[in-house]
């Protein structure tokens, strides 16, 4: 959530500038307020009744226009920042921050701050990958601005290649990134999400209804507070978050693959999947067809992956879930006992509010002592913050037991 940070929003003048609408909206729907100054050539793509509709705010375009208050736009628009964006950022728009241009409001603006600023390059491929235009955007960085990647795809001038201004959400995660304290830098961070699904034949499986949700808040919170992440999924509808590294599997043996292959250069292993505890004996090579009878589907066990691996955890932070829908506290402290768990986080499917396909969670975290937490109903990405501020302090721990 941006709730109630300040966003100066700079539009540059290129096709992309009408994403900018986008992005305006999708920052004003996560509660910041937005401001926008647009170049010049802005003008030309977008009218600033646009961007002041959508942000409620007066629109910045010129650097001498007399107002009613004294108020030096560049100097009040800096203050008034939190964080500033500028998207698109044209190859001029780099070019004149990279050489300490200030000559319109926008780059005067940029010059007079001291802010956390973000840098959304959109352009021609061949114009990004200009030795010149990447020197420039190599010199924003060593002064601090980050840079986002642009995406990859088809850009405005009908080629295919690297220059299209990323979507709004991933810019907003972007700035929330940006506006996130590190608290977990220098963590390598695990975390596995979603469900598993199980086949039988070609066409058929058994799944269960996770959603991903929540194991996805908790890769996208640690990686804002500066953890390296990794994030190994099964099948969900959710986007990607932009972790260090995702692997997608499909079923529970695939996830112990991948969790075996990455837990050794983790520091903390958070498992939100909802594992199968169960898969078809056999696998069929053809769809089976049907017939009057009854179908058996005999089952055998997977792997309890997080039990295995809890064997050797070393000095790493292991952390579980437990979805239950009954003695939920009974259940969940058996499970952080027999996985070898340094806490586990329970929550009920019973609870409304709680569980696999809402946006909020009702979690209690208890602890190897015994304690149990119980907060009350938040978001899953708020959820996610608890649950890392406990490891946070885990880690803490187990550091000073070292000493
Ligand atoms: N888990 C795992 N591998 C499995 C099953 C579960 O790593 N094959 C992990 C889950 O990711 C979760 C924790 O173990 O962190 C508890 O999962 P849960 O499904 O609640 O418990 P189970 O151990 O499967 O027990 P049961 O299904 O009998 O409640």
């Amino acid at each position: 959530m941006l709730s109630g940070k300040k966003i100066v929003l700079g539009v540059a003048g290129g096709i992309a500038a009408y994403k900018a609408a986008e992005l305006t909206r999708a920052l004003i729907k996560e509660g910041a307020q937005v401001k926008v100054i647009m170049t010049k050539s802005a003008g030309e793509f977008i009218s600033p009744l646009t961007f002041q509709t959508l942000s409620g705010n007066m629109v910045y375009t010129d650097m001498f226009v007399p107002t009613a208050k004294y108020d030096m736009a560049h100097i009040s628009l800096a203050e008034f920042a939190d964080a500033f964006v500028i998207a698109p950022a044209t190859g001029n728009i780099i070019g004149k921050i990279a050489a300490g241009i200030g000559d319109d409001l926008l780059t005067t603006t940029i010059m007079a701050s001291d802010k956390p600023t973000l840098i959304c390059p959109a352009m021609n491929d061949k114009m990004l990958a200009n030795p010149l235009v990447q020197d420039n955007i190599n010199r924003l960085k060593k002064y601090g601005y980050v840079i986002m990647d642009s995406g990859y795809g088809e850009l405005a001038c009908k080629t295919q290649g690297a220059g299209r201004l990323p979507d709004a959400s991933a810019i907003v995660e972007e700035i929330e990134t940006l506006l996130t304290p590190k608290d977990l830098t220098g963590q390598k961070i695990l975390v596995t999400a979603g469900p598993t699904e199980e086949p039988f034949d070609p066409v058929r499986f058994i799944t269960n209804s996770s959603s991903g949700k929540m194991g996805y808040a908790l890769a996208r919170v640690a990686r804002r507070r500066g953890a390296e992440v990794t994030l190994i999924t099964g099948p969900t509808d959710l986007p990607l978050p932009p972790c260090k590294k995702v692997v997608q599997i499909r079923t529970a043996q695939e996830m112990y693959a991948a969790v075996l292959e990455h837990f050794k250069k983790s520091t903390v292993v958070i498992k939100a999947a909802a594992v199968a505890d169960y898969r078809p004996a056999v696998l069929a090579k053809e769809k089976i067809k049907k017939n009057n009878q009854p179908f058996p589907l005999m089952l055998e066990r997977n792997p309890d992956i997080i039990a295995q691996i809890g064997k050797s955890k070393g000095n790493r932070i292991l952390v579980g879930f437990a979805m239950e829908t009954e003695n939920l506290l009974a259940n969940a402290r058996e499970k952080l006992h027999k996985k070898k768990l340094d806490f586990i986080v329970a929550n009920n499917l019973r609870e409304d509010g709680a569980g696999f396909q809402t946006d909020t969670n009702i979690i209690t975290i208890i602890d190897t002592s015994g304690k149990a937490e119980s907060f009350p109903k938040m978001t899953k990405i708020e959820a996610a913050d608890k649950i890392l501020d406990r490891i946070k302090e885990a880690i803490r721990r187990k550091g000073k037991s070292k000493k």
